[in-house]
């Protein structure tokens, strides 16, 4: 009886808050949806009780408006305060954006927005948390007096490798399975940006050796996206510049026209004058441009007042997951000053005796062993405090985006 009455209350619970996306706080320590790399995008559950009676179950909801709420699927946590659950429910390659989010949308909501997805702990059958898979597509609103180099801001690493030509070892050069435009819509505001110049000066996005997919779709969508959403900042790093191996001026310059016709006025310039830790988000507000381009290479920048000196980057390049974790740890002892930002790469990096030997795993496989232990690694003594940018693979795997504001939260918080 008193797990129908939870129910019911369930039910009424989720279709009050649906629209409005989650309530930052946690009842019982963190909740909440993932979503796996390999071998497809299933919902992951990520719980880590913290309170002195714990949750014993949780829930997976589907929460279409047009039906009723379904369970899912339901997993017994008892006794156990953290863990990781992968269900058999696949996300789709597009899902439906809520608020008219989807690419070719109008007028699109600025709240934060529940996809119908929804974890749910329970103890005794009453409702303790509930969390929805959100996309965040305006959180730096909140964030005016908090500086570029010392807030968090989640990233991904590769970001334009979500889809290539067919080519060899495909399974170690992808690294992410979304586009830009969904990138962005679920939060990510730090984009790794690796260049070729190719036939009819056509511009693609690489890693190493592979084409991607052309450089010009996704400036589209930054461009849209920040016509779209007010207040936030993207950053674009671009870091290498893969083909022609010997790249040249005026393949720099292919490049850099392609941006500027691209993004125009929204280019936020570098500024010479520096605080230690860049400007504030307000700042940068008020005079118009919020997409930050760094560029690899000092000569070019020398000579573009726009463009900004390249990011400073923390890369472990290491293949095993308890190495990456002590290199995180380090990194995150103690604070980093750069240029103003810093980027701290997120994952795993197979070696060529690596790949030699797993010819069927992986970056999927790699970021699968990653991805559920970053929000319990960087929670953990908030380590998060000490992390700028935070850029890793198949981003939807963890819940940087969710950290960067908690984390964020107690920042301004601290200013407060
Ligand atoms: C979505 O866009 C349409 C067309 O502009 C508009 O009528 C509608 O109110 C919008 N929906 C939301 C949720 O903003
Ligand atoms: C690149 O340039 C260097 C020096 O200018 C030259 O020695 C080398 O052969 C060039 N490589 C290719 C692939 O063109
Ligand atoms: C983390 O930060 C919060 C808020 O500032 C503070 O209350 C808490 O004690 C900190 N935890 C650790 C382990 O430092």
């Amino acid at each position: 009886m008193s797990f129908l009455f939870g129910l019911v209350f369930v039910v009424t619970f989720i279709v009050s808050t649906k629209c409005i996306g989650n309530n930052r706080g946690y009842a019982c320590g963190p909740l909440y949806i993932t979503v796996s790399a390999s071998p497809k995008s299933y919902v992951v559950l990520n719980w880590h009780f913290t309170c002195p009676d714990p949750p014993d179950t949780l829930f997976l909801l589907l929460t279409d408006s047009k039906t009723y709420e379904q369970i899912q699927d339901s997993v017994d946590v008892k006794n156990r305060r953290r863990g990781t659950y992968k269900t058999q429910y696949v996300l789709s390659r597009e899902p439906d954006f809520p608020g008219n989010w989807s690419e070719n949308g109008q007028n699109p909501d600025l709240d934060a927005q529940c996809l119908p997805l929804v974890v749910e702990s329970l103890r005794n059958g009453n409702l303790v948390d509930s969390k929805c898979l959100e996309i965040q597509p305006t959180w730096m609103s909140k964030y005016g007096k908090l500086r570029l180099g010392s807030m968090m801001i989640p990233g991904t690493h590769n970001s334009g490798s979500w889809r290539g030509q067919p080519f060899l070892l495909k399974n170690y050069i992808l690294c992410q399975d979304r586009n830009w435009w969904q990138q962005l819509v679920f939060g990510i505001r730090y984009f790794d940006v690796r260049v070729g110049v190719y036939d009819n000066d056509e511009v693609y996005l690489t890693h190493g050796v592979a084409r991607c997919t052309p450089l010009d779709d996704e400036l589209d969508h930054v461009a849209n996206f920040l016509r779209k959403s007010p207040k936030e900042v993207v950053v674009l790093d671009f870091h290498a510049f893969n083909n022609p191996v010997n790249f040249t001026i005026s393949n720099h310059k292919i490049v850099l026209d392609l941006v500027r016709k691209k993004l125009g006025n929204f280019i936020y310039p570098r500024h010479e004058m520096h605080y230690d830790e860049g400007p504030t988000l307000d700042e940068v507000w008020s005079t118009g441009g919020r997409v930050i381009i760094s560029y690899n290479r000092r000569h070019i920048v020398n000579e573009n007042h726009w463009l900004w000196y390249e990011v400073s980057r923390d890369w472990g390049n290491v293949i095993h997951v308890d190495k990456l974790q002590r290199y995180i740890y380090e990194k995150t002892s103690r604070k980093h000053y750069g240029n103003p930002m810093t980027v701290l790469m997120a994952e795993l990096t197979p070696t060529k005796l690596y790949v030699f030997l797993h010819p069927t795993s992986s970056l999927k496989n790699l970021a699968d062993d990653v991805n559920p232990n970053l929000g319990f690694w960087l929670r953990d003594h908030n380590r998060s405090d000490n992390v700028n940018i935070i850029a890793t693979d198949f981003f939807l795997g963890n819940d940087m985006i969710n950290l960067a504001q908690e984390t964020n939260d107690r920042k301004l918080f601290r200013l407060s």
